[in-house]
């Protein structure tokens, strides 16, 4: 519990609607920034009509009302953000991300308000070294495939962040999220394979599965995404350190979409789609990723709780009303 106030930009989205109920219900003071653009008000259900809960509909990259939104807040949480531009728009993926970044962190050093950072697992690129620390390399491919535009952007923003922090002493954590999946998660690619797999599964259509589905991933529920991020905020040694948060155990993209089947409840064998990578132009997939979890468990005491049969249940379930 805590009296302190804290700005969630993305508010509206998967992760920020989760995170602002979590932290409405252990007694923060909440401002969620959005512009809709990506996310939907109706995420926020939850917490809309909370005395402790505002919301603004609000472009991250408008600097001057940022800093009116930051006045008194304690920690800003940056989650705001476009993520792969795996169906063209790379341009704003990198406009949002620089911009957005440049605007919050402004915010930020103008109130003294602590940042934490959303960044991601992609940063680590196709490194083949698993699993990933923070220390692991960051390995892109050519700038002529426009999926690297998000891992770069990303990577930017932490540079920026740590930056800020050397400048104008804004105190700063990032977090690099592993796969997040659950309730509220977009329905479409935006949320993931999870997310287009369970309604293919519930509507009895074919599973598109891009590559040989043998790359693999590793989910995390959202509960525990949210739980590493309340574990930051109420850290008190985390300045300036970067913290990988997910779970570590993996599959393939092959075995999620037979395991998601299974747990729809269908007894006849799984109809997976293989569409080769040619079919998408220039994009290039990832063929493991895998978190080391050593130093959030070091620095936070954090341990993913939640087993993937379990969370996808529980998704499924919600995915069912959501359609
Ligand atoms: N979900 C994951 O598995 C995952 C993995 C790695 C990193 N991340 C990062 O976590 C953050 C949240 O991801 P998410 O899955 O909740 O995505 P999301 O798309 O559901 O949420 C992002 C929110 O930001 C909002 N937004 C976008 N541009 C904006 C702008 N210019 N001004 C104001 N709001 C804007 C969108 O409307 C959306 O509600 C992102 O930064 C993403 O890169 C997520």
């Amino acid at each position: 519990m805590s009296n302190s106030r804290i700005l969630v930009t993305g508010a509206a989205g998967f992760i920020g609607s989760h995170l602002c109920e979590t932290l409405i219900q252990r007694g923060y003071s909440v401002i969620g920034v959005d512009n809709l653009s990506m996310g939907r008000l109706e995420n926020l259900a939850a917490v809309s009509d909370h005395s402790n809960f505002t919301f603004s509909k609000t472009d991250v990259s408008d600097t001057a009302e940022m800093k009116t939104l930051c006045k008194g807040v304690s920690t800003i949480v940056h989650l705001a953000a476009y993520k792969i531009p795996r169906y063209g728009k790379a341009i704003d993926t990198l406009r949002i991300n620089a911009l957005g970044a440049f605007s919050t962190f402004d915010a930020a050093a103008e109130h003294g308000a602590r940042v934490i950072l959303a960044s991601t697992s992609d940063v680590y690129g196709r490194n083949p070294s698993l699993p990933y620390s923070e220390e692991s390399e960051s390995v892109f491919g050519s700038s002529k495939v426009p999926r690297w535009g998000y891992a770069v952007s990303k990577l930017f923003d932490e540079h920026l962040l740590l930056s800020y922090r050397d400048a104008f002493g804004l105190p700063a954590t990032i977090i690099r999220i592993f796969g997040s999946y659950g309730p509220r998660h977009h329905l479409s690619w935006w949320g993931g394979p999870q997310s287009v797999f369970i309604t293919a599964a519930l509507n009895g259509e074919a599973m598109e599965i891009h590559g040989d589905g043998l790359q693999t991933r590793s989910f995390c529920y959202i509960d525990d995404t949210v739980d590493g991020f309340v574990r930051t905020i109420e850290a008190k040694d985390v300045d300036g350190e970067i913290i990988n948060i997910g779970n570590a155990d993996e599959i393939t993209i092959h075995d999620l979409a037979v395991l998601i089947h299974e747990l729809c409840g269908s007894s006849d064998a799984a109809n997976l789609n293989l569409i080769p990578y040619e079919n998408f132009g220039k994009y290039e997939d990832v063929r493991r990723r895998v978190p080391d979890l050593s130093l959030a468990k070091k620095l936070l005491n954090f341990t993913p709780r939640t087993a993937l049969r379990e969370g996808l249940l529980k998704t499924i379930s919600w995915q069912k009303d959501a359609l």
